[in-house]
């Protein structure tokens, strides 16, 4: 009888954990269209993502009316990062006079939390249709997936400032990185207090080396900083460097992923703490030029040991939220 009760509650454990497991893991079907979960195709190119309590927020770019000239950035909600709710079209032409002007374009937007003001900040890539303007852009809201309002836009220490991202450190500090000088050279600026504008330039990396497409992270004590080359909408080598604080040293670059980085061009690093461990998504735009709306995303686990980092194609694979594990498609 004992032996039997055991059986029993062992087996409805193994039931529970196998299909508490089922539940939990989501697929990522890389170079397919992705939908939200009101079948409509997922619209947020040059994307930046943070994670709010249990809830994951996806920016990014609108592309559906197949231009790279404003329409809107767009939140999206997940809990498990695959199924994804449209929540608003938080950054529109309607926000100001200055979005709505003719050839503005908008890219590449990142949002950070900021503790003393209680403000969503977002920073973003501000330019005019010949990306001659080369300023960054800065707004904040209240909520998450409110209206923004814009706070301002100008070149950074008078430096020109494309591709961008937004970083913030374990002790609040923020980070913004952006490409100068015609994209020659990378530039890390430390953020004000109230990330609303920059307080140093803290290092300008690579002199006329031509990165794009920063994307930060900082694991195990260690900040990387993966680019891409600078080839407009098309792909090319991913590289990434090191360092064992922002101001530096920074390693030289290094490649990553193959030669055209599977066919995409990096926006942000997610960082997916759970219960168990920890996977790093590397996210990434496979850009369709012409047909911009038809861009897809390219998300893959990033395989980080002993301060390397390495990137290996998989085309499906599955990903688990609360316990931080990803594994190959079951
Ligand atoms: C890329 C850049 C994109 C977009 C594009 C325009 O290099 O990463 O965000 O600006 O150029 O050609």
């Amino acid at each position: 009888m004992r032996s039997l009760n055991y059986l029993l509650s062992f087996g409805c454990l193994a039931l529970f954990t196998v299909n508490g497991l089922a539940r939990d893991w989501q697929t990522i079907v890389n170079g397919e269209y992705w939908e939200d979960t009101d079948g409509a195709r997922i619209q947020a190119h040059g994307g930046g993502f943070i994670k709010v309590e249990d809830t994951y927020y996806w920016f990014g770019e609108d592309k559906s009316h197949n231009r790279h000239l404003f329409k809107a950035v767009n939140c999206y909600a997940s809990q498990d990062l695959v199924n994804w709710t449209f929540r608003h079209a938080v950054l529109t032409p309607a926000t100001h006079p200055d979005l709505a002007a003719a050839g503005r374009v908008i890219e590449r937007p990142k949002v950070l939390y900021n503790e003393q003001t209680g403000q969503f900040v977002m920073w973003m890539h501000w330019e005019s249709s010949n990306y001659g303007a080369a300023e960054c852009g800065i707004a904040r809201s209240g909520t998450i997936d409110g209206d923004y309002e814009l706070v301002a836009h100008f070149r950074p220490n008078d430096n020109m400032s494309r591709d961008c991202t937004l970083f913030r450190d374990d002790d609040g500090t923020a980070y913004f990185a952006s490409a100068a000088n015609e994209n020659a050279d990378m530039i890390i600026y430390r953020l004000t207090d109230d990330y609303l504008d920059i307080q140093e330039q803290v290092v300008t990396l690579w002199p006329g080396s031509y990165r794009e497409a920063p994307a930060l992270l900082k694991t195990g004590g260690m900040y990387y900083l993966f680019t891409s080359g600078a080839t407009g909408w098309d792909p090319n080598q991913a590289k990434y460097a090191t360092a064992p604080a922002m101001d530096g040293p920074w390693s030289a670059l290094t490649d990553i992923g193959d030669h055209i980085t599977f066919d995409s061009q990096s926006t942000y690093i997610i960082p997916v703490a759970g219960t168990d461990t920890t996977t790093i998504i590397f996210c990434g735009d496979r850009w369709q030029d012409p047909d911009l709306q038809s861009s897809k995303y390219i998300w893959l686990p990033l395989h980080i040991e002993d301060g390397k980092a390495a990137l290996s194609w998989r085309r499906i694979w599955q990903i688990n939220t609360a316990a931080g594990a990803w594994r190959m498609s079951q």
